[in-house]
């Protein structure tokens, strides 16, 4: 008999996935910046350019997301798991931001989005759909600027680099 799958289980499962990391960016007040680790990031349609990324319901962004209806998408570069990290907890702070070295750019649309990194998305939210104990956001994709690098990847729960084989 088959024993049912617990959530560690299907975590492992779902981490032998190998990811990018992003980190999602809002307008929290006017200038200031609330930011968001996520791997659960995909293209979803070319025409029109869509994107999505899972957003827990519990997290601080996803009201900020509802409201501001734009967010910036930014795909991490090898060594930047201290970013990673920070946008993983809940308190951010201007001191830290600096000491990390964080710099903003915002794009025609106003939308937040960290300088730095491989690719910088500008994102519009098209669609939201509650999925268990997350959130879908939708977002169409009206900007992007590729500045290059290394990515760095997620795999089984640890952060890792492209390697060529
Ligand atoms: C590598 C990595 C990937 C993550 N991916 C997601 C994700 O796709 N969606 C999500 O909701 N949280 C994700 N998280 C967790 C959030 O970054 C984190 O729990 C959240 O920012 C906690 O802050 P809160 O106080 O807003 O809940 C990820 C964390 C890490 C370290």
């Amino acid at each position: 008999m088959a024993t049912a799958l617990t959530a560690r289980d299907f975590r492992n499962a779902l981490g032998q996935f190998a990811t990018g990391v992003t980190v999602v960016t809002v307008e929290r007040e006017p200038g200031s910046v609330f930011g968001m680790t996520a791997n659960a990031f995909t293209s979803v349609s070319l025409n029109p350019m869509l994107i999505l990324v899972c957003v827990d319901e519990r997290a601080k962004i996803l009201p900020l997301l509802h409201r501001k209806k734009h967010f910036g998408i930014s795909v991490l570069k090898q060594g930047q798991q201290a970013v990673s990290e920070y946008f993983a907890q809940p308190e951010q702070h201007s001191e830290a931001e600096h000491r990390l070295g964080l710099r903003y750019r915002w794009t025609a649309e106003g939308v937040p989005v960290l300088e730095d990194t491989v690719v910088q998305l500008s994102c519009s939210v098209v669609a939201t759909h509650v999925a268990g104990d997350h959130t879908v956001i939708v977002g169409k994709v009206e900007e992007a600027d590729i500045q290059g690098g290394e990515p760095l990847l997620f795999f089984r729960g640890e952060y890792r680099h492209i390697a060529r084989p």
